[in-house]
């Protein structure tokens, strides 16, 4: 209960809510429930709401706690296959010295209607409407498709042999959801890792390194800095959060991998030089990976929307100064939001005709659906204008 609380009234992302929220639960897996709980239901919120509302003869206000704990009751009991008396008894402490008999009564009333889950899951009404006129209908029935499910595991770089999964692409293995990663062979030391087929594209954009400079910029938890030291980048790594930066730094300890590694942050730091290359990955909604994080679709709203957009046009125009004439710079988004990637880029190009864009990606939801599916990104590949310095490679 906390936890919806804190994404739906308070806005905060599920993860970083789990601590405070989930304090009181001493084991692992009990707070590995109550995360399960609440991420189904906000995969399902919708729909579980239309229940709770053709139950009740007065709609419960969307804030109430009777609400709250129905969700709660009826997602285990129609998604999580939890025993019928179990969803109800251990929500109805929830509620105590409050409506108990207008849970219980609604929970009944609806077990009784043999309700079950749609085929179809539905996104939240202002969703469908911003990305219907974004992206059109076949997209938002994609999206719809895929937050149902928990997406599988992507393995990127050097996967290990004799794993069973399907490979889409060179250096990708993907696994069932679930997998314990850390138990695969050669996990101390592997060079591979884990991170969305999706997100495995921006770094690729820049090719091999061949000891040039790259800056990557907004670099935890390192996914793409790992990519691009494995590709022979002289890699700098820079992020505003120290926390981040250490699952940075053990990722980098568990492959062998090498960068230099530098807590800052981007709109007041400056490099020593101008490099060959920058990545980008700058802070956004993350509506394009809702599949991991359903909280993203309630809570980020289109006030935040925009102002994400102005900060990263700022972060765009500040480091593009950074970069040598011949160099690239990649930009990308885990956004779904055209504000945060078409036009961001868009404005930058108007502004500097130093700049060309090379190429443009959208992925979008349907992707490799067939397989499993994959996160949705915005990328582009810039170059700026001009001769390289003679002695830039190597
Ligand atoms: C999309 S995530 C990066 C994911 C990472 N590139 C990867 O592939 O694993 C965005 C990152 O931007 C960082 N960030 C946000 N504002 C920043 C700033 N002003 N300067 C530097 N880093 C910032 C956040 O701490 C966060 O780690």
């Amino acid at each position: 209960m906390r936890l919806l609380d804190a994404v739906l009234r308070k806005g905060l992302p599920l993860e970083a809510a789990l601590d405070t929220a989930a304090r009181d639960l001493q084991r692992p897996d009990d707070r590995a429930f109550a995360h399960a709980i609440a991420a189904a239901a906000l995969r399902r919120l919708p729909y579980l709401d239309a229940l709770i509302d053709a139950a009740t003869r007065k709609r419960l206000p969307d804030d109430a706690k009777a609400r709250f704990a129905l969700r709660i009751a009826l997602v285990q009991a129609l998604a999580l296959g939890t025993p019928h008396h179990a969803a109800i008894s251990t929500v109805l402490p929830l509620v105590d010295g409050g409506p108990r008999k207008l849970v219980h009564g609604v929970f009944s009333a609806v077990m009784r209607s043999k309700a079950v889950l749609p085929e179809l899951p539905s996104l939240p009404e202002a969703i469908v409407e911003r990305w219907r006129e974004q992206w059109g209908d076949a997209v938002v029935a994609a999206a719809a498709r895929a937050i149902a499910v928990q997406p599988p595991i992507d393995l990127i770089g050097d996967p290990p042999a004799g794993v069973d999964g399907i490979s889409l692409q060179p250096g990708h293995l993907r696994l069932p959801r679930g997998t314990a990663v850390a138990d695969l062979p050669g996990y101390e030391g592997g060079t591979w890792w884990v991170q969305d087929i999706s997100a495995a594209l921006p770094a690729q954009l820049l090719g091999e390194g061949e000891g040039r400079t790259v800056l990557d910029l907004c670099a935890a938890p390192g996914g793409k800095t790992m990519q691009l030291a494995s590709a022979g980048w002289n890699v700098t790594a820079l992020d505003i959060s120290e926390s981040r930066l250490a699952r940075l730094s053990q990722n980098l300890a568990r492959t062998g991998l090498d960068a230099r590694v530098v807590a800052a942050d981007v709109m007041t730091w400056s490099p020593p030089a101008l490099v060959d290359a920058i990545l980008l990955d700058a802070p956004c909604s993350a509506t394009g990976i809702f599949r991991r994080h359903p909280d993203v679709l309630h809570r980020v709203r289109p006030r935040a929307i925009a102002e994400l957009a102005e900060a990263q046009s700022a972060m765009l125009a500040r480091v593009a100064g950074w970069l040598k004439p011949g160099g690239s710079l990649v930009y990308s988004v885990c956004s779904l939001e055209r504000q945060e990637g078409e036009q961001v880029v868009g404005a930058f190009l108007e502004q500097r005709d130093d700049y060309r864009i090379e190429e443009e990606h959208r992925l979008l939801p349907g992707r490799f659906e067939a397989e499993g599916g994959a996160d949705s990104f915005f990328i582009a590949l810039l170059t700026r204008l001009g001769s390289p310095p003679a002695d830039s490679r190597g």
